[in-house]
């Protein structure tokens, strides 16, 4: 395996790409997230026990691994403070071996009133988590990041002025209930000793590491159709979810990646609104949605469910650069005597299926490639055989260790 890899997700979020992180991170030195914030749910199961991740990088519970948020993170400071206690509690060690960017813009209170009220109108179906509102004032240029914490005094008239701004917004467009200055400062100063504890120049660290040799996995959040330019828009969030999010994110260049790990379910879902191509409404959603536990780990939403779509996925594969695929929940298909994979679009963008046989046949035991059924492998192949790119890791249950690495 090469020194660094991306890892990202190539549909709408909820592949399984923390599971996967957590499993590939036991030969890694260092995992980066750099784009999302904690819209993001990231699953890891370990010798039967089970984590969600919102913005702990998922290679944490790997005592010597070195876990980064970059600049491309939307940070809230209590979300992050509950993360690290909960984690803590639970035996995990933070001391120097986390980091988080100075230059990350702050996630205030009054985002996510704003993110709250303004999804009642315009429907997107959004976490709730303040993403959209706190990206807005990142490239408006008057974000507070994590470095102003340094000196919340001299930061005291330009918070005024945001906050000021936000309820203006509150109040006259969303007759909403406006947000006290004085909560949202006191929020800054309960959670300084975060930026005391977590502080880092990311950058330069990260170019020490990658002179050094060292093993980075780029932990992607989200999927490549939430991409702010290349998913459903407007249904999608606020950030860069496709492999140039890395560059941005975090300040790592793209020669300094080895591979990039594209990982899809053999199945579709979708939380929150908008298109969904291949959306299923009958028996068959039923049975994809309860045997996959298809419900959001940072909502506990329903999943909207469907068959995969390779014609979306072919697109993404490019747009992405993809060197390898992974696909997880195969075992959800277990139990389907057929299944049905979108190969095209219609005139009206209607789906165009191809039945393939199911297997019909419990693989989630199953370690060796060889040793799926042949039906199994068949599926495998044909949607490498489809993208024009070779399938590297199949995962068969939610467990670290339910993972097949293909030679
Ligand atoms: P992420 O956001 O991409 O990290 O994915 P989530 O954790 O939000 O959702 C994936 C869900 O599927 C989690 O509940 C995982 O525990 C679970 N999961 C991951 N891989 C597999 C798999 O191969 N089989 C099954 N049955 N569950 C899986
Ligand atoms: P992980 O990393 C699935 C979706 C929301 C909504 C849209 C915009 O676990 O795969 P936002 O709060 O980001 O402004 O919401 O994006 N969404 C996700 N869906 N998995 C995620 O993250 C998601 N993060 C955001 O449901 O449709
Ligand atoms: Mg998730």
């Amino acid at each position: 395996m090469s020194n660094n890899t991306l890892i990202l997700g190539l549909q709408w979020g909820d592949e399984g790409k923390g599971k996967i992180v957590d499993a590939l991170a036991e030969n890694s030195e260092v995992v980066c997230r750099f784009q999302g914030g904690h819209n993001a749910g990231h699953t890891l199961k370990v010798d039967g026990e089970q984590k969600v991740l919102h913005l702990v990088p998922s290679g944490i519970l790997h005592p010597s691994v070195h876990c980064v948020l970059g600049n491309g993170i939307v940070l809230s400071l209590p979300a992050l403070q509950q993360e690290i206690t909960e984690l803590e509690e639970s035996g995990i060690n933070f001391t120097d071996r986390f980091y988080v960017s100075g230059d990350c813009a702050l996630i205030l209170p009054t985002h996510i009133a704003i993110d709250k009220v303004r999804d009642q109108s315009e429907g997107i179906g959004t976490t709730g988590r303040g993403i959209g509102p706190a990206y807005e004032d990142k490239v408006a240029r008057r974000a507070i990041r994590f470095s102003d914490l340094q000196d919340l005094d001299k930061l005291q008239s330009r918070l005024e002025k945001l906050v000021d701004y936000h309820n203006k917004i509150l109040v006259h467009l969303y007759n909403a209930e406006p947000i006290p200055f004085q909560d949202v400062l006191e929020e800054l100063q309960n959670y300084q000793s975060l930026f005391q504890k977590f502080h880092s120049g990311t950058q330069d660290l990260l170019r020490g590491w990658v002179k050094d040799n060292k093993k980075i996995i780029f932990e992607g959040a989200q999927g490549s159709m939430l991409d702010i330019d290349h998913g459903t828009y407007p249904y999608v969030t606020s950030s860069s979810t496709t492999a140039g999010g890395l560059s941005t994110g975090l300040g790592v260049g793209p020669k300094y990646v080895d591979t990039i790990l594209g990982i899809t379910k053999a199945y579709t879902t979708r939380v929150g609104e908008g298109p969904f191509a291949t959306e299923l409404f009958d028996a068959n959603a039923d049975q994809l949605a309860k045997v996959g536990h298809e419900f959001g780990a940072t909502t506990g939403r329903p999943r909207r469910c469907g068959w995969l779509d390779l014609k979306a996925l072919e697109t993404i594969v490019f747009i992405n650069s993809v060197t390898t695929l992974c696909i997880t929940k195969l075992d959800v298909l277990d139990g389907f005597s057929e299944i049905q994979v979108c190969v095209d679009y219609g005139k009206e963008q209607n789906p165009i299926y191809k039945t393939l046989p199911g297997w019909k046949q419990e693989t989630s035991g199953i370690r060796d490639f060889n040793d799926l059924p042949q039906a199994a492998q068949d599926y495998i192949m044909f949607i490498e055989n489809v993208l024009d790119c070779p399938v590297g890791i199949v995962s068969v249950g939610p467990s670290r260790d339910q993972t097949i690495y293909r030679a």
